[in-house]
C-alpha cells in the first residue's frame, strides 16, 4: 500500500517539543498518541511529562516498532478500537492528555488510492446524500480521527491536542456545538506547515479540553503563532453557525441572519475543453483556434470566478455551450432541434461520456449542473468563491445574452435591474463587507460559500444603511449598465416584500 493513504507526515521532534510547551501544566495522568507515527510526540511528551503514563497506536507496522523506542504502542487501526475500553493503560483513570498529528489526507484522495484506511462509517459528518455526492461532505482523516476521539473522551477530564487543517478545526469546534459536547476551553494556533512539512496548507494546534461539566462556550481563541500572547481573535459558534471577530463588531449580529433571496452556483459541466469557446471578434472558437457553428440560442457570455473578482465583465473573452435550461431536461431532441449543436457535442462524445464525477450518472447525455430559470435571466450579481474578498459584479446581459457563471462564482439573478442595483448597494455597503470579513475564512480553499451568503440579511440592511448613499450607489450602477429604474421606490418594494410573511 502507497504510504500516501496514511497521511504521513512525520512531525519534527522540535516542533513537538514547542507545541507541547504551549499546553497548559497539568500533572497529566495518561498521555495518548494516537496516531504516533515514528513517534515524535512520545518522544517530546517523555521529556515534556515524564510522571504520566504515555501510549502510542500506529497502523504501519514499522512506524510502531521506532516509536516503541519512547513508549509501548500498540500497533492497531484506530478506528477499529473503542478508546474508552481497549486501551492497555495501566494507571488508573485521570486527567488524559492525547496529542499528536492525525494524517493529513482526504477521503476522495482515499477513494483515489482505493485505501480503507478511513472509520468505518462512510459518511462521518452525517452528511445529507446529495452533499456526500457533489464533494460538501468529502471530509479529512484528520477530522474523523477527532471525531473519533472526542466521541469516546466527552464527559471525562481530558484535552485534545493535535496538529490539523484550520479548516478541520473550524468544523470540529462546529461539530462540538451541534452535538453539545462538553468543551471548556478551545485555542487555536497557527503553524507555518511550509517551514516544517513543506506542504502549502494553512494548518494550526488545535486544543480542546473537554470536561464533565462545565458551562459550556463554543469559542476558540486564534493565536498567530505557539508564542503569541494575545489571540488574533476569538472564533465561535453562534447558532450553530461559525463568527470570528464578533467581539470587535457586535453591530454586525443583527446583519447574520438568513438572506431572503437563494443564493445560486455557476454552472458546472467538468469538461472546460468542450463546453467552454474562447471569443475572438464576437465569435466562438475552440480552445485550439477552431472556428465553432453552433445555434447562437445555445452560446452563452460566460465569466470566470477570476473575471468576477477584476471586475472583468463589460465585455466577454469567453462563451459557454449551454444545452440545458434545467439538468433534468433530456437533450436527445437537440438532435433534430439543434442539429450543429448536436453534432459538435457528438464530436466530443469521448471527453462529455468520460466525466467521471458521480453526479453524471444516470442523467441526459451531454448534461449539466447549475442551470436553471436563473440562469436565463438578465441580470446578475456575481462573486467568486475562491477569492478572499467578496468582489460583488453586477452583470448586464452581454450582446442582449444572458451572461453564464463558471461553478465557483455564485450569483443572485435579477429580471429587473433596479432591483440588482439597490441589491447590489447593499452588498457593496460596509457593515456587509464586514459581516463577510467576519463569517468568511480566508485560509479555506473557498472562502465564500453559498451558505456563508445565504446568512446575509438583506432586510436588516436595507434598514440600516445610509439611504442617500444606497441610492447614489445603485443609481451609478444603473447609469452604468444603461438601464432606467427608480432605486428609491424599488428599495421601498424591497423593504415591504422582505418584511413579508415568507419574507421574499
Ligand atoms: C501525519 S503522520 C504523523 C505521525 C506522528 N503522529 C508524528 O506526529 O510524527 C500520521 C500517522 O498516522 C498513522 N495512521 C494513519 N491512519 C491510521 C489509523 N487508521 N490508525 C492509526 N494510525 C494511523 C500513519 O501511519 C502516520 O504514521
Amino acid at each position: 500500500m502507497p504510504n500516501n493513504e496514511f497521511g504521513d507526515f512525520q512531525t519534527p521532534e522540535p516542533l513537538a517539543a514547542s507545541l507541547l510547551a504551549t499546553l497548559p501544566a497539568r500533572n497529566w495522568a495518561r498521555v495518548l498518541e494516537p496516531t504516533a507515527g515514528t513517534g515524535a510526540f512520545l518522544a517530546a511528551a517523555r521529556k515534556a511529562f515524564p510522571r504520566a503514563e504515555l501510549l502510542g497506536v500506529e497502523v504501519q507496522t514499522k512506524h510502531a516498532e521506532r516509536a516503541r523506542r519512547f513508549a509501548p504502542v500498540l500497533h492497531a487501526d484506530l478506528f477499529t478500537l473503542n478508546l474508552a475500553d481497549d486501551l492497555p493503560y495501566r494507571t488508573a483513570a485521570g486527567p488524559t492528555l492525547v496529542i499528536g498529528n492525525p494524517p493529513w489526507v482526504t477521503n476522495s484522495q482515499l477513494s483515489v488510492l482505493d485505501s480503507a484506511n478511513r472509520p468505518p462509517r462512510g459518511n462521518v459528518r452525517r452528511d445529507r446524500g446529495i452533499d456526500a455526492i457533489t464533494g460538501r461532505a468529502n471530509f479529512d482523516v484528520g477530522e474523523a480521527v477527532w471525531l473519533h476521539l472526542l466521541r469516546a473522551l466527552a464527559g471525562s477530564d481530558a484535552t485534545v491536542a493535535l496538529l490539523c487543517k484550520t479548516q478541520v478545526a473550524r468544523n470540529v469546534l462546529r461539530h462540538c456545538a451541534r452535538h453539545a459536547l462538553p468543551i471548556e476551553s478551545a485555542t487555536i494556533r497557527r503553524i507555518d506547515a511550509r517551514r516544517w512539512f513543506g506542504a502549502s496548507v494553512d494548518a494550526c494546534w488545535f486544543t480542546v479540553a473537554l470536561r464533565y461539566q462545565v458551562p459550556i462556550r463554543y469559542r476558540a481563541a486564534v493565536y498567530p503563532d505557539l508564542d503569541a500572547g494575545i489571540p488574533e481573535h476569538v472564533l465561535q459558534v453562534r447558532d450553530g453557525r461559525l463568527i470570528r471577530d464578533l467581539d470587535r463588531r457586535p453591530d454586525l449580529l443583527d446583519l447574520d441572519g438568513r438572506c431572503p433571496l437563494p443564493w445560486r452556483q455557476g454552472i458546472k459541466h467538468d469538461a472546460a475543453a468542450v463546453m467552454e469557446l474562447v471569443a475572438v471578434d464576437g465569435r466562438p472558437v475552440s480552445s485550439s483556434g477552431d472556428r465553432i457553428d453552433i445555434e447562437p440560442e445555445y452560446l452563452y457570455p460566460l465569466f470566470k470566478c477570476t473575471d468576477v473578482y477584476h471586475g472583468r465583465t463589460r465585455t466577454a473573452a469567453r462563451w459557454m455551450v449551454v444545452p440545458q435550461r434545467h439538468p433534468g431536461e433530456p437533450t436527445q431532441p437537440l438532435a433534430a432541434g439543434a442539429p450543429q449543436l448536436w453534432q459538435y457535442l457528438t464530436h466530443h462524445a469521448a471527453a462529455l461520456d468520460g466525466r467521471r464525477s458521480r453526479i453524471y450518472r444516470n442523467r441526459a447525455r451531454f448534461g449539466i449542473f447549475g442551470v436553471g430559470p436563473y440562469t436565463f435571466e438578465p441580470y446578475k450579481i456575481a462573486v467568486s468563491g475562491l477569492h478572499k474578498r467578496p468582489c460583488f459584479q453586477l452583470v448586464g446581459p452581454i450582446t442582449g445574452r444572458p451572461a453564464v457563471f463558471d461553478d465557483a462564482t455564485y450569483l443572485l439573478p435579477f429580471h429587473d435591474p433596479a432591483e440588482a442595483a439597490v441589491v447590489h448597494a447593499l452588498l457593496c455597503a460596509e457593515p456587509i463587507q464586514a459581516l463577510l470579513a467576519a463569517i468568511s475564512f480566508p485560509d479555506s480553499k473557498r472562502p465564500i460559500t453559498k451558505a456563508v451568503l445565504q446568512r446575509i440579511d438583506l432586510a436588516a440592511a436595507l434598514r440600516r444603511i445610509d439611504r442617500h448613499q444606497l441610492l447614489a450607489h445603485a443609481t451609478a450602477q444603473l447609469d452604468r449598465l444603461g438601464s432606467a429604474g427608480d432605486p428609491a421606490t424599488t428599495a421601498d418594494i424591497l423593504a415591504a416584500r422582505w418584511a413579508a410573511p415568507g419574507n421574499a
